[in-house]
Order: C-alpha cells, then structure tokens, then sequence
C-alpha cells in the first residue's frame, strides 16, 4: 500500500483570511536546571534586562557549558508535565496532538521552506537540519567557527536575563553578567494549550524569559520575552534574509503565545551593536505592507489548519506512524511503522497514569 501524502504545492490554495486560531494559554511548566535535571516547576524562569551594547558575545566561548544535543530526550519532559496537569484536574487534557513547539514551527513554515526536512514518528520528531550545514559552510568562510556562532546566541540570552526580577538582584550581578559562564542547560519550558482551525494541540517550548512577573490568574496573557540575535542588516541583502527569519521569529513565538521579541542585532564580529523589540503581532501586518514575498502568515495558518485535518483523518489507526518530509520536498508523507504498541514514544510511567485516568 503506498503511503499517504499531503501536498503541499500549490500552496495559493492557503491565501485569504486566516483560520481561527486559540489563544495559547498555559497549562503547566518546567524546568531544566543547570544539569539538566528535569523539575516540575518553574525555578528556571529568567527575567529579562537589557544587555549592554558593544559587548562581545564570543566571550567565555572556552568555557561554555554545553549540553549534549546527541541524546534524544524524545517527549520525556512533556509527558511529565502533562500527567502531573491531568492529576490536578482529574482529567485527561482534551488536545488531539501533543508536541514540541519545534515541530509545529517546522509544519507552520513548510510551505515558504524546504530547506529542511523533517521526520515524526507519532509525536516524536527528529530533524535533518541544513541550518547546522548552512552555518558550517558559513563559518569555514569567515571567521568564526559555527560553533562559535552558535554561542553568540547563548552568550546574548546570558547577558539579557537575570535569574530574579531586577529589584531582587544586585547591580555588582547585573554589571557582571559578561564574566558568568554561559550554559545552555538550564531551560524554563511552557506547556500550553492553543488551537488551528479545527485542531486542538498541547505544545511544549522553551521561554528564554519574562519581562515582569507571571499573572496570578491561570490562563491570564503572559509578558514572555523571546531571544533572537541577528546579523546587522546592512544592505537589501540582509534585509531579505532577516525578513525572511522574521517568519520563524514570528511562528516560534506566536505557537507559545511570547508577545515580545528582542532583536539583538550583532557586527559580522560577533560585536552586540543594537537592540530591537518587535511585538509578535505585529509581525505579519508589518512584512505586508512592506510588500515581502517570501512569505504570508495567513498562509502558514491555513497551510497548518489544512494539514493537520487531514493528518487526523489519516492517522485513523493504533500504532506508530511516521511523517516525514525530504528536503527540497514539496510534500509530507505518512506512514504506518508499526501495527500496534507505541513505539519508545509514550514513557511507561506516562501510559501507566493514564490507564488509572
Ligand atoms: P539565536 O537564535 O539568537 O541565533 P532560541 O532562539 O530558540 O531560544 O535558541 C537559542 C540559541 O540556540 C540560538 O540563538 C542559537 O544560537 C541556538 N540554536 C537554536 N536552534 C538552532 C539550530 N537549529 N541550529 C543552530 N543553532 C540553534
Ligand atoms: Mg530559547
Ligand atoms: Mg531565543
């Protein structure tokens, strides 16, 4: 039997007024700590205070404490959060997908890229990233590695955040913040609840920060700050190519419901030269009337609405189910792996409390 697949060319048939889309409200968090160590609650949250300019953010490279990306965490954390959610409640959260907030951004941006393909087996995604590529190939030809480019985006959210509001941490802190070793273990994820179109999905991301503090009420909007640093814009060249990051910016911060980006805008060097906020809102009215056409945010909505129907009337059986693009592809394709079982997707300890449930 051959596998189903989603077209997505032509992707004109997505144009026109958006779907409806939910409001991302938060249901539960986490935290990683400084080992990686997973907790339920939200020690690791950040509050975000501007970083000085001028600063170099290759600094401290030596001594980054990095955490190893070659172990797949597959959606450990997530079940975690989202049993602990459904004890409290009494009940099993109502989301017909459950994810990680990078997976819908791959799907949400699919018509505008193909740069990168992807693989899901049910819920759990790997991906071939040619970004990685992209900034070898990049940092061969300048100056820095891609390692070293890498870190300049870690080394930017050390020198913007705090790990308590700022009334609480003393200057000496704030005016050091450049000798602190920069580590990319310690992670503040948010786990919410929000909707395309008919769909109704459980997405888990990490928040780099928060500009206040967290309302009291549940579900309440939350001030999140999102991290994004980015080559000076100096000719069309660049304008074009940061416009286009602008859709990632926009999709990775719109899926979590993060109202706020900051722009740290560095020199070819790695030198933090300006500072820039950008309300995600704004963000698709902005690129139209700026007339850019590498991408349309109705489209990646419709685009994502259309797919994932059709993905849960595809996906009709038990088992473990793959979807996956190529790169270059322009279609998704389904497939059935295994008959029954859940593959090593769901924990034990997640099925477990569910059949109590
Ligand atoms: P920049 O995005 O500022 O370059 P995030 O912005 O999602 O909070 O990620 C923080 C940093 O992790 C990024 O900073 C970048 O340095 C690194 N990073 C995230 N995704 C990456 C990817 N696909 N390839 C390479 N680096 C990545
Ligand atoms: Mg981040
Ligand atoms: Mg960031």
């Amino acid at each position: 039997m051959s596998s189903p697949v989603f077209n997505i060319q032509p992707i004109g048939r997505f144009n026109g007024e958006s779907e409806p889309v939910k409001r991302p409200k938060e249901i539960a968090c986490f935290s990683y700590d400084d080992k990686h160590e997973f907790h339920l609650d939200d020690s690791s949250l950040q509050w975000y205070y501007p970083p000085r300019l001028g600063a170099d953010l290759s600094k401290g490279f030596d001594k980054f404490d990095k955490h190893d990306e070659s172990i797949d965490e597959h959606l450990d954390s997530l079940l975690k959060a989202i049993a602990a959610h459904e004890k409290e409640e009494g009940k099993k959260i109502d989301a017909n997908i459950v994810t990680w907030r990078g997976m819908m951004t791959k799907i949400m941006s699919a018509p505008f890229e193909d740069r990168d393909g992807f693989i899901e087996d049910n819920y759990e995604f790997k991906q071939f990233s040619k970004e990685q590529q992209n900034k070898h190939q990049r940092g061969r030809r300048g100056q820095f590695s891609p390692e070293v480019m890498t870190y300049w985006g870690y080394k930017f959210e050390a020198l913007s955040c705090l790990p308590r509001p700022w009334g609480e941490v003393s200057r000496e802190f704030i005016e050091h913040r450049d000798e602190r070793i920069v580590s990319n273990k310690a992670q503040y994820c948010s786990v919410v609840r929000t909707g395309i179109g008919k769909t109704v999905l459980c997405l888990g991301g990490e928040v780099d920060a928060i500009w206040d503090s967290k309302p009291t009420q549940k579900g309440a909007p939350i001030n999140w700050i999102e991290l994004k640093t980015s080559a000076e814009i100096r000719d069309d060249r660049s304008m074009n190519n940061f416009e286009r990051k602008l859709m990632k910016f926009w999709i990775q911060s719109f899926l979590l419901g993060v109202p706020k980006i900051i722009v740290g805008f560095r020199s070819q060097n790695g030198i933090l030269t300006k500072l820039e906020e950008i309300q995600t809102a704004s963000i698709p009215t902005t690129a139209a009337k700026r007339g850019v056409r590498s991408w349309d945010a109705n489209m990646c909505t419709n685009f994502a609405s259309a797919f994932l129907d059709w993905l849960r009337n595809t996906i009709n059986d038990e088992g473990v189910w793959k979807i996956s693009r190529r790169a270059g592809s322009s279609t998704i394709e389904v497939s059935r792996v295994e008959e029954a079982g859940h593959g090593s997707i769901l924990t034990e300890e997640f099925i477990n409390w569910r059949i109590k449930l």
